[in-house]
């Protein structure tokens, strides 16, 4: 028997002002896709912005639904969007932003494992880590440098080659 350890490292900023310049502007893009968020059932309203290898900024936010799964979350709808409108370009970064009024949790706003399941598709299919910047409590802001980290063990594409 082996022991074996996954391990992450990831950025803790105090604010957006500590960022890189390009990573606070993504986030800044995210923060204000809260703003088109329909979220009258959780009233957890989200935004994400993908930044993608040509520099465009696609942006999305969580849109939910009377019949509650049929709604989606911001990192899908950005995702989506930007792989539909740029099949060819490959996601440098996302970034994720919240306001909610009962939002007191510590951490950052992590993203659910479905969108890192689809965060880890778009990093595979074009060979490009996507960093991950999420708000996190008062402030402050967290940056892992590729999605797969957030999903040890992933299921991918090459598990279904014959
Ligand atoms: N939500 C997101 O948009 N992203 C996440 O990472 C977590 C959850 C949405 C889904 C739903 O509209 C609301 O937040 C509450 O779960």
């Amino acid at each position: 028997m082996e022991q074996k350890e996954f391990s992450l490292q990831y950025n803790c900023y105090k604010d957006s002002s500590e960022m890189e310049s390009s990573d606070a502007e993504l986030l800044a893009k995210a923060r204000q896709a809260v703003k088109t968020s329909y979220s009258p059932y959780s009233n957890f309203a989200v935004g994400a912005a993908v930044k993608l290898s040509n520099g465009e900024i696609v942006t999305g936010s969580n849109q939910e639904n009377a019949a509650y799964p049929s709604g989606l979350c911001a990192e899908r709808v950005a995702m989506f969007a930007a792989a539909a409108k740029f099949p060819n370009e490959s996601m440098v970064s996302i970034a994720i932003a919240i306001e909610s009024p009962h939002h007191d949790t510590e951490g950052p706003i992590a993203p659910c494992g479905a969108c890192r399941q689809v965060m880890i598709e778009y990093e595979h299919l074009h060979h490009q880590h996507m960093n991950v910047i999420m708000d996190a409590e008062n402030g402050n802001v967290v940056k892992v440098n590729k999605a797969s980290d957030l999903l040890p063990f992933d299921f991918h594409a090459d598990h279904l080659k014959k």
